[in-house]
């Protein structure tokens, strides 16, 4: 029965239109996270992303989409939503009851965790690729390949078994194949373009240095700081002169809470080499002005500025005063 109506819910969406021309993301995919923790407690969470962007949440209390931006729906109807959130709901009950019910079946013990990664990518040149995996206990479970189910090898006969079991149902596979190869990139291009302009902006980066945990006796570990620009592509390193400096260290590029990255470059030195380095940061934003900060240079110079400041300040306030007494 459920079956038949994710396929019904399915046949009422249209097809993929063919549309050229897109910068920025090149993959919406869904998220779902189902954790069964006992016979009778199960927890389901579901996420849309374009690429590593996420642009839907899901409120599984009340069994529905959360849009996390303005065009999040990008150009499908109301109605066309509600189909598919709907189609989303009726899985994760169904899924939900029929994996309780394989528990014995498949000889898998509580608690257990169920992940999959289902979505469409279009690369510009390129055939739309469509994909879906999913994971039993953090092992790679099975995937689709040319439209069929097939077990990964690591999970040995329950995958091959899920997958035999799975392929008996023609609606189920004709829904799942209609969602991937022809709803998602219909999905991925119209979202694509309603969030252009949220997509194609251009944030700079600040810029910052510090010094790091001491690495050992003698020796100093800079630290370069880049954060709050967009789009994540940037390229951060430590030199000296024209020299690139080998022994730079790049962090992972991680997420600001406002969508914009955050970036920590690092280079281990010994102290008395520290002067005259300097970090240099390119990013698309600053349209090829480099950001250069010097190790030591910025600070010195401030603190030069500051006390020329304070004695000017000084000097007329004095000045000020002996006015004062006179008149
Ligand atoms: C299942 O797990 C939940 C959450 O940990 C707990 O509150 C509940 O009592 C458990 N139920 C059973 C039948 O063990």
């Amino acid at each position: 029965m459920l079956f038949l109506k994710l396929t019904l819910l399915a046949v009422l969406l249209p097809g993929v239109s063919n549309e050229e021309g897109f910068q920025g993301p090149t993959s919406f995919y869904l998220i779902q996270i189902s954790s069964f923790i006992n016979k009778s407690w199960t927890t389901n969470q579901g996420s849309g992303w374009l690429d590593d962007l996420q642009i839907h949440g899901w409120n599984s209390d009340a069994g529905t989409a959360i849009f996390l931006k303005p065009w999040s729906k990008g150009n499908f109807s109301d109605q066309e939503i509600t189909v598919l959130v709907d189609i989303i709901r009726i899985y994760l009950v169904g899924f939900t009851q029929e994996a309780r019910d394989f528990v014995s079946q498949f000889q898998i013990e509580y608690p257990f965790e169920v992940q999959s990664r289902a979505g469409c990518e279009l690369r510009p040149g390129e055939l739309p690729r469509s994909f879906l995996m999913g994971a039993l206990g953090g092992v790679d479970f099975l995937s689709i390949q040319n439209h069929s189910f097939v077990p990964s090898p690591e999970s040995g006969w329950r995958a091959k078994k899920f997958c035999r079991l799975v392929s008996q149902y023609q609606g189920i596979c004709d829904t799942i194949d209609n969602l991937l190869y022809r709803v998602c990139p219909r999905f991925l291009l119209g979202v694509l373009d309603a969030g252009k302009a949220d997509l194609q902006r251009q944030e700079k980066p600040e810029v910052w240095l510090s010094s790091g945990p001491s690495p050992g006796p003698g020796r100093l570990l800079l630290v370069c700081h880049v954060s709050g620009f967009y789009p994540k592509p940037v390229w951060v390193m430590w030199m000296r002169g024209e020299q690139e400096q080998r022994g730079t260290h790049q962090g992972d590029i991680l997420p600001n809470a406002d969508g914009t990255w955050y970036l920590r470059v690092t280079l281990d030195v010994a102290t008395g080499e520290a002067a005259g380095l300097y970090c240099r940061v390119k990013h698309s934003s600053l349209g090829g002005q480099d950001i250069i900060l010097y190790w030591g240079y910025p600070i010195s110079i401030g603190l030069i500025c500051l006390a020329i400041t304070a004695l000017i300040l000084l000097f007329l306030i004095v000045l000020a005063l002996r006015f004062m007494k006179r008149w």
